[in-house]
């Protein structure tokens, strides 16, 4: 299953755009309780000091294992969850002043949640089961107050096309649609108000891996056709590999590498991001290189008590006693030549093992 990557090489070689969303040590910590009165007993650092930018255009990839706060950095992005601490600036393309997100006003947040949407990872409980394909997706237009009555049905019918549902289907509920038609639906939602940033959170991981290509194919034709940047949330290597321009990857609640996708795929600067390479599939055994399957020791531990140091320390070949488990000597991130940073006190000594090119994506295969 391939989908196509249009622009990533605009991407890799040019200088750098503005970031769209400049997001500056933010952390969601949520309480843990326990006993008969709820007492705060700790806290889940679900997303722990993340700093990332995002570019106009682009699609970034944000893998990491289950569990490491993937989906929680989404929604804080697109303001579900209310951060901790850190700060989210957002460029609103107006040559004015970035955006502040958390001190906006109601009224400033509210256009803030126009400009940035997001498409869930299961199309079969993000859509309500009562209502029809004209309320799921035109509800938002009503909601913002941006239209109504017929103008509202020309738009939802403009939109259905646009992801390539008929707009006869207007008056159907979900239940009469495929999982593959259901996140078209979703996405038709998502883009209703014009967003200029989609947050993509797992968007075919639900899917049958027939429709996967579709999907992916959609969602980067619609990127160019509406001038779209994508914040791109998957587990799934592969498909990171075949839709994003540039990667992140997150261990604990914290982005340890990030880079440009093929240079990072091919060398990675981190011990982390090796392990999870290595278990990247290649149909072709003249693809498979010479990376042997890192199997990390032991599950992710606990987000409530990370490990001191390094947090990856604790599953890490490369550890080295009183380096990578000093307290409160945490790697942080570091320019490691090609546009990437490492976090990782060892950067500069480790060479590490990465999958080598796929090649040629194939439309829709
Ligand atoms: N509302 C919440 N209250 C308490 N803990 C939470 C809450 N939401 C998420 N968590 C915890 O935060 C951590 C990160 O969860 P998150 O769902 O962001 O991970 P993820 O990377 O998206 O995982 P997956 O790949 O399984 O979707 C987990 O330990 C999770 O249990
Ligand atoms: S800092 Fe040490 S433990 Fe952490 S990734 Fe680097 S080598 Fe491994
Ligand atoms: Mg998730």
């Amino acid at each position: 299953m391939r989908a196509r990557r249009r622009g990533r090489e605009r991407l890799v070689n040019d200088t750098p755009a503005a970031p769209l969303l400049d997001v500056r040590g933010l952390k969601v910590h949520f309480p843990v309780r326990r006993g008969p009165f709820g007492r705060v007993t700790g806290h889940v650092r679900a997303v722990d000091g993340v700093s990332l930018a995002l570019r106009p255009g682009e699609t970034l990839g944000l893998v990491g294992e289950s569990g490491c706060g993937k989906t929680t950095l989404g929604r804080a992005l697109a303001r579900a969850v209310e951060p901790s601490a850190g700060r989210v600036l957002y460029d609103p393309g107006d040559g004015g002043d970035p955006w502040d997100v958390g001190a906006l006003s109601r009224r400033g947040l509210r256009a803030y949640q126009r400009q940035v949407r997001v498409v869930f990872q299961d199309p079969f409980s993000s859509l309500n089961p009562r209502m029809t394909l004209l309320r799921i997706v035109g509800d938002p237009l009503k909601a913002h107050g941006l239209a109504s009555g017929s103008e509202l049905e020309d738009r939802v019918a403009d939109m259905l096309t646009r992801v390539g549902l008929s707009s006869r289907y207007m008056r159907r509920y979900p239940h009469a649609f495929s999982g593959g038609e259901r996140q078209r639906i979703s996405i038709a939602r998502a883009l209703i108000l014009g967003p200029r940033l989609v947050i993509a959170d797992e968007p075919v991981s639900a899917l049958d891996v027939s429709v996967r290509a579709q999907i992916l194919n959609l969602l980067l034709e619609l990127r160019e056709q509406l001038n779209l940047t994508y914040l791109f949330i998957s587990h799934d290597l592969s498909v990171v590999e075949s839709v994003c321009d540039r990667v992140a990857v997150m261990y604990l609640g914290k982005v340890v590498e990030t880079g440009p996708t093929s240079p990072l795929y091919a060398q990675p600067r981190h011990p982390y991001t090796e392990a999870l390479l290595s278990a990247v599939p290649r149909p072709d055994p003249r693809l498979r290189g010479a990376g042997r399957r890192i199997r990390l020791a032991d599950d992710l531990p606990d987000p409530a008590r990370p490990p001191a140091g390094c947090s990856f320390h604790t599953r890490c070949q490369a550890a080295v006693d009183g380096v990578c488990d000093v307290p409160g000597r945490p790697p942080e991130l570091a320019p490691a030549g090609e546009g990437r940073l490492t976090a990782c006190h060892r950067a500069t000594d480790l060479t590490l093992t990465g999958v080598p090119a796929l090649g040629p994506a194939v439309e829709g295969a």
